[in-house]
C-alpha cells in the first residue's frame, strides 16, 4: 500500500481556516490537493499521523479523499507574497501530505447533516477511538459534505503517544475519554457492532503496510529507538496491541454512546471555498 507520490506544480491558495495554514495545490498528476506542509508549526509527526490514519481509514472502508505524498521542489510558490507562507514553504522542500481537494465542499453540521448512515457514524466513532483522534468534535468536526457524501479529513492530531513516546507500549490500552465529545455520538448506532465489523480487518500485514507508507524523512530520530525500522515497528506494535488486551477504549466509547452527548453543538455551517 504505497501512496502515490506527485509533484506540486502550483500554489493555488492558502486555506486560512486551517490552523496549520494548509493550501490548495495543483499537482503533476493533473489533480488538485489540500496540502499539509512539513514546515508548518505542527511538524513532521502530524504528517506521520495523517498518513497512517488515512491509510487505516481506507482499510476500514471509511470515506477519505485520496491521499498522496506531495513533493515540493526548492522555489515552489515563490510568488506568494505572504512571509509566513514563504517561511512554511522554505521548510517544506521534499515530502508533504496531500488529500485530494473536494471543490465546493461544506463543513459537516451535526444539526443539519443528520442523514449520515448510523452504521457509518458508528464506524467513525470506533475508528477515532482506535487511533485516538481528538479532532472530531462539534466545534471542529473535520468532516466535509460533498456530492451527497461525508468525507473524513485532518487526522494529524491522532496517535498522540508519538509526541515523546513516553511509556508508549502500555498506553496502547488507554481509554479515550474525549470520545464523549465526538460529533457523531448522537447519530451513531452501537459501537460494539462497529467493533465486530472493523477489528478483524486490521491484520499485522495491513498495519505494516500503512506504516510503510510514511516517508523516511519524516521519521526523525527518537531516543527510544535505534533505527527507523524500530520506530516503524513501534507504530505497528502500538496499533496491534490496541486491538488486543482488555481494550478499555471500546467500553469507554460504548458508555459514551449510551450516555449520549452532553451538550448540543453550536451551528457552524460554512462553505469551504
Ligand atoms: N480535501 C479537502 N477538500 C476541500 N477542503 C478541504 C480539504 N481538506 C481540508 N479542507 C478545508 O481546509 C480546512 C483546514 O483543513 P484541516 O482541518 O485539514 O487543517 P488544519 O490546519 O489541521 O486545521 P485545524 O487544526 O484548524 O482543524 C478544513 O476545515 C476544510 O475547510
Ligand atoms: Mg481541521
Amino acid at each position: 500500500m504505497t501512496l502515490p507520490v506527485v509533484e506540486g506544480v502550483r500554489y493555488v491558495a492558502p486555506l486560512r481556516e486551517g490552523g496549520s495554514l494548509p493550501a490548495i495545490v495543483d499537482a503533476s498528476d493533473g489533480h488538485t490537493y489540500v496540502v499539509k506542509f512539513r514546515g508548518a508549526g505542527q511538524g513532521a509527526r502530524a504528517l506521520v499521523a495523517e498518513v497512517i490514519v488515512a491509510e487505516l481509514a481506507k482499510v476500514a472502508g471509511l470515506p477519505v479523499p485520496a491521499p498522496a505524498i506531495v513533493h515540493l521542489a526548492d522555489g515552489f510558490g515563490k510568488g506568494e507574497p505572504d512571509p509566513e507562507i514563504q517561511d512554511i514553504l522554505r521548510g517544506s522542500i521534499g515530502s508533504n501530505f496531500g488529500l485530494r481537494y473536494l471543490p465546493g465542499a461544506f463543513g459537516f453540521d451535526p444539526a443539519v447533516d443528520t442523514d449520515i448512515d448510523p452504521g457509518l457514524a458508528a464506524d467513525v466513532l470506533w475508528f477515532d477511538s482506535f487511533v485516538v483522534n481528538v479532532d472530531r468534535t462539534p466545534r471542529n468536526p473535520n468532516i466535509l459534505t460533498w456530492r451527497g457524501g461525508h468525507w473524513l479529513i485532518d487526522h494529524g492530531a491522532s496517535l498522540y503517544f508519538h509526541h515523546g513516546w513516553r511509556n508508549w507500549r502500555a498506553r496502547s490500552q488507554d481509554p479515550f475519554a474525549l470520545i464523549s465529545d465526538h460529533v457523531l455520538l448522537r447519530l451513531a448506532s452501537d459501537p460494539r457492532d462497529a467493533d465486530r465489523r472493523l477489528r478483524p480487518r486490521f491484520t499485522r500485514a495491513v498495519l505494516e503496510a500503512a506504516v510503510a507508507a510514511v516517508p523516511e524523512s519524516w521519521l526523525t530520530p527518537v531516543d527510544a529507538f535505534d533505527s527507523e525500522e524500530e520506530q516503524r515497528e513501534a507504530y505497528v506494535t502500538w496499533l496491534l496491541e490496541r486491538l488486543q488486551g482488555d481494550r478499555a477504549w471500546v467500553a469507554t466509547a460504548t458508555a459514551a454512546w449510551q450516555a449520549g452527548p452532553s451538550r448540543y453543538a453550536r451551528r457552524e455551517t460554512h462553505r469551504v471555498v
